[in-house]
């Protein structure tokens, strides 16, 4: 067993509304994330924290608990409590950050995914505790006796019944889409690179919005297809700039996330809606508009889609079950009239003989139908709303002045802008060493900008969580921001 360094090195608040010993379990929970108390280290014993704290013995005593409860710790009688053994890596034994690209973030966003106890704010994921497994379970459990046909080789185009669930579900957002024109796919990601091989050849233009999702960022990488980038402001993209790229640029497609965008939250203001539409129509320019996010409206019902306001038949619709329901199921969909959906089944044919497993797809169909989809969202839309709020509490409180955020209506993110006071990649690595995972902005971004920007995602951790990673964050900035006013004074600095 590896010998404790002396002291954690707590810090309570007191006048935080935080518990003294939720304060205590989450700054532990750090330590142990960053690879500072590695597995294997002696905590120090209940009587001695908390006479070094000026707590009651109960209060450190509950602190342990709950990390015991989480098997980050475990008590051995007459010996200790310890770290956990090392079953998964610490942050800085991930190698993580050498790559500020999309392919390389996402990579390691799925990394920190293994890391027990780190401050997750880098997956818009919705968080696996709210999953609807039971209910889901007993849709999968309903299907038992059609268990041969559902194990066989699915329909290229999708389940049937899925189809028309979605159909059904789409009317009620005013969207009029025959189930024939459904095509589904493995999750919105497979959507999005079919309809982008289906439009475009290598070295075509796509129009984008800067920052804009890193997936389909990603996607441009491999298929050679170069960005366009439209900038946004707190209602949309500049439509000024749309236009004066389409006088210029011949753009196959503009690829659009007016609900809740990711990564800055921000959902398209009606009018700006209807301007885009309209440019759209009148430039000739098609709209693929990904409305990954929509339901999770924490503010108002979930508004409609490009596609409901466009009557030009410009506006090409893909959507997922990824962020409402369940990342795992890979189910997304693409709305297609007739003429594309032949495009994107021959191109799905080359390299699947179906898509998602039928037996998810109809499980999908059922929970949909039987209101489970709604009952999940009435269930976990509150939770979210207040995980947005603690979040945007802990920025107002920890932040110097000099930094800007969204306020995000829905969706996972919220996107966070700095002077420069870090190079590239900088804070993101400064993070991960004290146990915060955060995306750095530059793998959203095609071209670099006079600031440090970041997504802090909200629905993958608890409140507590959030609260202790903005706070982490918050220090590191201001220990940055001290270290260049000794240097060189900048007059805005805090
Ligand atoms: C805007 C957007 N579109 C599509 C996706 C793809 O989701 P999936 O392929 O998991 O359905 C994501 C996932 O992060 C996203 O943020």
């Amino acid at each position: 067993m590896l010998e404790p360094k002396p002291r954690p090195d707590l810090k309570l608040n007191r006048r935080h509304s935080q518990a003294l010993y939720r304060q205590i379990a989450e700054q532990i929970k750090t330590r142990i994330a960053s690879g500072e108390l590695p597995g294997g280290a002696r905590l120090p014993p209940i009587r001695a924290l908390a006479a070094e704290l000026g707590v009651t013995r109960l209060t450190v005593q509950n602190a342990y608990r709950e990390l015991q409860a989480e098997g980050l710790i475990e008590a051995t009688v007459g010996r200790g409590t310890f770290v956990g053994p090392e079953t998964h890596p610490s942050l800085l034994h991930l190698h993580l950050g050498e790559q500020l690209t999309p392919k390389g973030v996402l990579h390691d966003v799925h990394k920190v995914q293994q890391v027990r106890g780190v401050r997750n704010l880098a997956l818009a994921s919705p968080d696996p505790h709210l999953f609807p497994t039971e209910e889901f379970w007993a849709s999968l459990e309903a299907l038992h006796p059609q268990g041969s046909e559902l194990f066989q080789y699915g329909p290229l185009v999708g389940d049937p019944h899925l189809r028309l669930a979605i159909s059904e579900l789409l009317a009620q957002r005013g969207l009029e889409a025959p189930a024939e024109e459904v095509l589904i796919t493995v999750g919105g990601l497979q959507g999005l690179a079919l309809i982008a091989r289906v439009l475009c050849q290598p070295g075509d233009e796509v129009i984008i919005e800067q920052p804009t999702y890193l997936g389909f960022l990603n996607i441009l990488h491999t298929l050679k297809l170069r960005p366009l980038p439209v900038p946004l402001d707190e209602e949309g993209p500049s439509l000024p700039h749309l236009e004066a790229l389409l006088k210029k640029h011949r753009p196959r497609f503009y690829y659009t996330v007016p609900n809740f965008h990711n990564p800055t939250g921000i959902r398209f203001s009606p009018q700006r809606r209807q301007a885009l539409v309209e440019l759209a129509a009148r430039h000739g320019l098609t709209l693929v508009e990904d409305d990954t996010y929509a339901q999770l409206s924490y503010d108002a019902p979930p508004p409609a889609p490009l596609r409901a306001l466009d009557s030009s038949g410009n506006v090409l619709y893909l959507s997922s079950f990824s962020k409402v329901l369940m990342p795992g199921l890979r189910i997304g969909f693409v709305l297609a009239p007739p003429a594309l959906l032949e495009g994107l089944l021959a191109l799905h044919s080359a390299s699947d003989i179906c898509g998602p497993p039928l037996l998810l797809q109809r499980a999908t169909a059922r929970f949909i139908q039987q209101g489970g989809l709604e009952r999940h969202l009435r269930k976990v839309l509150p939770i979210y709303r207040e995980r947005r709020g603690a979040l945007l509490d802990a920025l107002r409180a920890h932040m110097p002045r000099v930094a800007r955020w969204t306020r995000p209506q829905g969706g996972f993110s919220c996107w966070l802008s700095l002077p420069a006071y870090f190079p590239p990649g900088a804070l993101y690595q400064a993070a991960l060493h004290r146990g915060v995972a955060l995306t750095p902005g530059e793998a959203f971004l095609t071209q670099t900008q006079d600031r440090t920007h970041m997504r802090l995602c909200f629905g993958y951790q608890g409140s507590e969580a959030l609260r202790e990673g903005v706070a982490q964050l918050a220090q590191l900035i201001q220990e940055q921001a001290t270290r260049l006013a000794q240097r060189a004074p900048i007059a805005e600095v805090l």
